[in-house]
C-alpha cells in the first residue's frame, strides 16, 4: 500500500483543484428539482454566470462535459452540409473539427503548427473570398489546452466584420473562462462553449453555451437533428427556474458557490492573477533553459504552460518521476505532442505558494530525469512572484 501524506498536487490543466468551500456546498442534501427552493438556485446561478461570460444574454447549462457543449453549439445553429471554418490550433481544435464532420458539416480546416493561435490573416482572406457567404460559422478554440496558446478572438471578429461576413462566431473557452480575459458580448461571439472543471473550479460534469440573440435566431431555422441539446425547451424551463429534465443538482450548488467566490475576487482580478502566475511559470522555463511551446508572445496562455523538451527527451518520463516522487500530476502531451511536451496547469483555485510548490516539483523532476536544466528556473519564478 502506498501511503500518501498531504494533498495531491493536481497541476494538470483541468480538471483543477476544487476549493473546500465548493466541496462543502456540494455536500448538501439533494433537493426537489421541481420545488421553489430549486427555482431560486437556478435563477441565482443563471444570473451569476452572466458576468463571468460578460454577457447580458442567456447561458444554457447542461449536465455534460465540454464535448457535449461543443455539440450543442453546432446542432443548435447549423444545418446538414453547412460550411464551417475551423483552425488547426491543436488537439482540441482537431477534435471539434472531427465532431463537426461527423455531424455532416463541411469543414474547411486552416492548417496550423500547434504553436500559434488561429490566424486572423487567414480568416480575413478566406472570409473576404467567400462572397457567396457559404461559410455559416467560424469555430475558434480560445485557449488551446494541448498547446497553451491563446487565439486572438477579437481579431477573428474584426476579420468577420471587415469582410462584412454574416457567419456565426463559435468560441470554445473550456480552459479560458474565468482564467483568461474574455468578453462574450463585446467580442461579438455568438456561442461561447465551456465546461465546469477548469476556471470555474468545479468537478467535471457541467457544460455551458452562452448564446447571442443572433445564435438564438439561427436556432429557429437550423436543421441538424437535436433533442437533448435543444436550447429552446431549456430556455423555456429556465425562465421559471427549472430544467426540462433532472439537472445535476449538487453540481449546481457547487456552481453557486464558485460563482460567489469569483464575484468576491472580481473577474478582472482573476484574469490578472492567472496572467501573473503564467508569467512566473515562463520565467522558470526560461531559467531551466527550455522552451515554452507557444511561439508568439501575444498568445501565451494564462491558464497553462506547455514545456517543450529537447529532442530525444521523453516528457512522459519526467511526468512519471514527478508523480511517483512528489505526488504531483502534470498534463501529458496530446496528439502529435505526445512525449514531446508536458503541461503545467496554473489555473483555477491557485495561489503563489501553489505555484512555487508546483515549479519546485517540476525542477526536481527534470533534474532526476537527467535533463540538463539551468539552475535558475525556480529562483526566477520566485523572483517574479516577489516583485510583481
Ligand atoms: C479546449 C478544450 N475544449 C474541449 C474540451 C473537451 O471537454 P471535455 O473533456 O470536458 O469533454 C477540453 C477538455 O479538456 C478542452 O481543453
Amino acid at each position: 500500500m502506498t501511503v500518501r501524506t498531504g494533498r495531491h498536487f493536481l497541476q494538470i490543466p483541468g480538471p483543477t483543484n476544487v476549493p473546500d468551500r465548493v466541496l462543502r456546498a456540494m455536500a448538501a442534501p439533494t433537493l426537489d428539482h421541481r420545488g421553489p427552493e430549486f427555482a431560486e438556485l437556478t435563477r441565482r446561478v443563471l444570473d451569476g454566470l452572466k458576468p463571468v461570460f460578460d454577457t447580458t444574454s442567456p447561458v444554457v447549462v447542461y449536465p455534460s462535459s465540454g464535448t457535449g457543449a461543443w455539440e450543442a453549439a453546432l446542432v443548435n445553429t447549423l444545418s446538414p452540409g453547412d460550411r464551417v471554418l475551423c483552425f488547426e490550433t491543436g488537439h482540441f481544435a482537431t477534435l471539434w473539427r472531427d465532431m463537426a464532420e461527423s455531424l455532416g458539416l463541411e469543414v474547411e480546416f486552416v492548417p496550423g503548427d500547434w504553436r500559434h493561435g488561429a490566424s486572423p490573416e487567414a480568416a480575413a482572406d478566406l472570409l473576404t473570398a467567400d462572397v457567396a457567404h457559404r461559410v455559416k460559422a467560424v469555430c475558434v478554440v480560445h485557449n488551446e489546452t494541448s498547446t497553451g496558446v491563446v487565439s486572438r478572438v477579437p481579431e477573428i471578429r474584426a476579420a468577420l466584420d471587415a469582410a462584412g461576413h454574416p457567419a456565426l462566431l463559435l468560441v470554445d473557452t473550456v480552459s479560458s473562462l474565468a482564467s483568461i480575459e474574455y468578453h462574450h458580448e463585446a467580442w461579438g461571439v455568438d456561442v461561447t462553449v465551456t465546461g465546469s472543471q477548469k476556471g470555474l473550479m468545479l468537478p467535471p460534469g457541467l457544460g455551458f453555451n452562452a448564446v447571442s440573440p443572433k445564435a438564438i435566431e439561427a436556432s429557429h431555422t437550423a436543421r441538424l437533428p437535436r433533442s437533448f441539446w435543444d436550447w429552446a425547451p431549456i430556455l423555456d424551463a429556465n425562465a421559471a427556474g427549472f430544467f426540462p429534465y433532472t439537472p445535476a443538482t449538487n453540481l449546481l450548488y457547487g456552481l453557486a458557490e464558485a460563482l460567489a467566490m469569483l464575484a468576491e475576487e472580481g473577474v478582472e482580478q482573476v484574469w490578472a492573477r492567472h496572467a501573473r502566475h503564467a508569467a512566473a511559470t515562463r520565467a522558470a522555463v526560461r531559467g531551466w533553459g527550455l522552451d515554452v511551446l507557444c511561439a508568439d508572445a501575444r498568445e501565451h496562455s494564462g491558464s497553462l504552460t506547455a514545456v517543450l523538451l529537447p529532442d530525444g527527451q521523453d516528457a512522459d518520463a519526467v511526468r512519471k518521476i514527478v508523480l511517483e516522487r512528489f505526488d504531483m500530476s502534470l498534463g501529458t502531451g496530446l496528439g502529435r505532442l505526445a512525449g514531446k511536451v508536458f503541461r503545467i496547469g496554473h489555473l483555477g483555485h491557485f495561489n503563489d505558494l501553489t505555484l512555487a510548490g508546483t515549479l519546485a516539483g517540476v525542477q526536481m523532476g527534470l533534474e532526476l530525469a537527467g535533463i540538463a536544466v539551468g539552475p535558475d528556473g525556480l529562483a526566477a519564478a520566485l523572483d517574479h512572484l516577489r516583485t510583481t
